[in-house]
């Protein structure tokens, strides 16, 4: 069969657009409502979605402008996706989980535990934390710095891949005859000393149904390419542009031969932010129903926020961007996107804030599902993408809208299954299962 894409739902509360929660098909509280999760899962596991995807802050923004914006309260992605588990049977369950304020051991049980729990469908998608607020929930003053966060990430991924091999794929043979739970000759402890982390293990979960949950990360800085070349099974990252992603896409994959990786064990999924509707002006309709929802300062704070935590409100907004710093708090990629953006297009601060106001900076697109599904297909069939992570304005009509009338389309032109390939995340997704890293002794 052909290369087919592949697809995420990005879920997000009342959606992806900053004022989508006032409109009035969106429910405002559905950042704590699990009904409304449930339909999203179930919309997107009936469309043949890959995964959920949920991000994740370990803050809450606060002040004036953060509460016009519907981000100060949601669901934690763990637990989000443990009970999204009891109620799908196909799709997988990705959410992030921080390295920089977190310990390896309780997310390397974690995500066994969901991997168990969803029969094989758990995702990790490792991140460094952009959110500098989230420092003062941890004791401390200061966000780390960037290349610290990545020092630690990358030592937290060798800690927790480790953990997860603790034991043989058949150690625990639960032999009531013999008395004997788990045959010893299948244990591995790991006796971690490194200069971050010191962790003896074993983990107290049996090796999961992947034998390790799929690896997703979403930095795409220099160092946060270097360490998806080699840790990442998945990459999420944003781009504006073909050509941007074409050499994003070529550079990430070139790198894999550093580690010993094969191009096909790490797939590559820009994020896309679609509104999709019959007519190309329906959807423009559409989307400038949430455009006019959109407060100038509330765009620029996340403006601000996006560009690597930087307060703009002192700025005019019909300014053009300030100068500023190169983020160490935030995310470099996201920085360099827009700032190229702002200088292309010359556009003020509030124009900017607007503009990135439904998709964050991620490629956007607007009109038909012939429309949508050209754009891509040319991303797909030329070197840019092996699949995406979709983002919708507002949920659930915007999931509900991809899945009756984008995901078809695809389906037609042969490029998106019909059916899942198999039970586990990692055999929907291509990706091999991991084989245990320790030697045991057993025959
Ligand atoms: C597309 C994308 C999505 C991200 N999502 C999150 C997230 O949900 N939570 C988070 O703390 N960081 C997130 N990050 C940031 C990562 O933590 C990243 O490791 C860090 O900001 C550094 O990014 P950089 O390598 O692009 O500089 C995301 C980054 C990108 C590029």
């Amino acid at each position: 069969m052909s290369r087919q894409m592949k697809l995420g739902a990005f879920l997000m509360a009342t959606g992806h657009h900053v004022a989508a929660w006032r409109h009035p098909d969106v429910p405002a509280n559905a950042g704590l409502d699990i009904r409304h999760y449930r339909h999203l899962a179930q919309v997107a596991e009936a469309a043949r979605f890959d995964a959920l995807f949920v991000a994740d802050s370990v803050a809450a923004p606060t002040g004036d402008i953060a509460s016009h914006m519907a981000r100060s309260d949601h669901f934690e992605p763990l637990t989000l996706l443990c009970a999204l588990s009891a109620v799908t049977e196909h799709i997988g369950l990705i959410a992030t989980a921080t390295t920089t304020y977190n310990e390896p051991y309780h997310v390397a049980r974690k995500f066994a535990s969901l991997d168990h729990l969803s029969g094989g469908r758990a995702g990790w998608n490792l991140v460094t934390s952009d959110a500098a607020a989230e420092a003062q929930n941890f004791g401390r003053d200061q966000h780390l710095g960037h290349a610290e966060r990545y020092s630690r990430a990358r030592e937290f991924h060798q800690v927790v891949t480790g953990l997860w091999d603790s034991w043989a794929d058949d150690a625990f043979i639960r032999d009531k005859a013999s008395g004997r739970y788990y045959e010893p000759s299948g244990l591995h402890v790991l006796n971690h000393q490194g200069e971050h982390f010191s962790v003896k293990g074993p983990l107290n979960v049996a090796r999961s149904p992947q034998g390790q949950p799929v690896v997703v990360q979403a930095g795409s800085s220099e160092t946060g390419r270097d360490l998806a070349a080699q840790t990442a099974e998945v990459v999420f990252t944003a781009q504006t542009s073909l050509r941007n992603a074409q050499a994003f896409y070529r550079d990430l994959k070139a790198r894999l031969a550093d580690y010993g990786r094969s191009e096909d064990s790490l797939k590559i999924m820009p994020g896309v932010f679609i509104v999709v509707d019959e007519s190309a002006e329906r959807a423009w309709e559409k989307f400038e129903a949430f455009q006019a929802l959109v407060e100038p300062q509330v765009g620029v704070a996340l403006l601000g926020r996006m560009l690597g935590n930087f307060d703009l409100s002192g700025y005019p907004l019909d300014g053009p961007l300030p100068e500023l710093p190169l983020t160490d708090s935030g995310q470099r990629s996201r920085q360099l996107l827009l700032t190229e953006l702002a200088g292309q297009e010359q556009l003020t601060l509030a124009q900017l804030g607007r503009r990135i106001a439904g998709g964050r900076g991620h490629y956007s697109l607007v009109g038909t599902p012939t429309q949508i599904a050209d754009e891509l297909q040319v991303w797909f069939e030329q070197g840019a993408a092996d699949g995406f992570n979709v983002l919708v304005p507002h949920l659930p009509g915007g999931l509900e809208d991809v899945a009756r009338l984008l995901v078809p389309e695809l389906q037609r032109r042969g490029l998106f299954r019909t059916e899942y390939e198999g039970s586990t995340l990692r055999e929907n997704l291509g990706l091999q299962r991991p084989a245990n890293r320790f030697q045991f002794k057993q025959s």
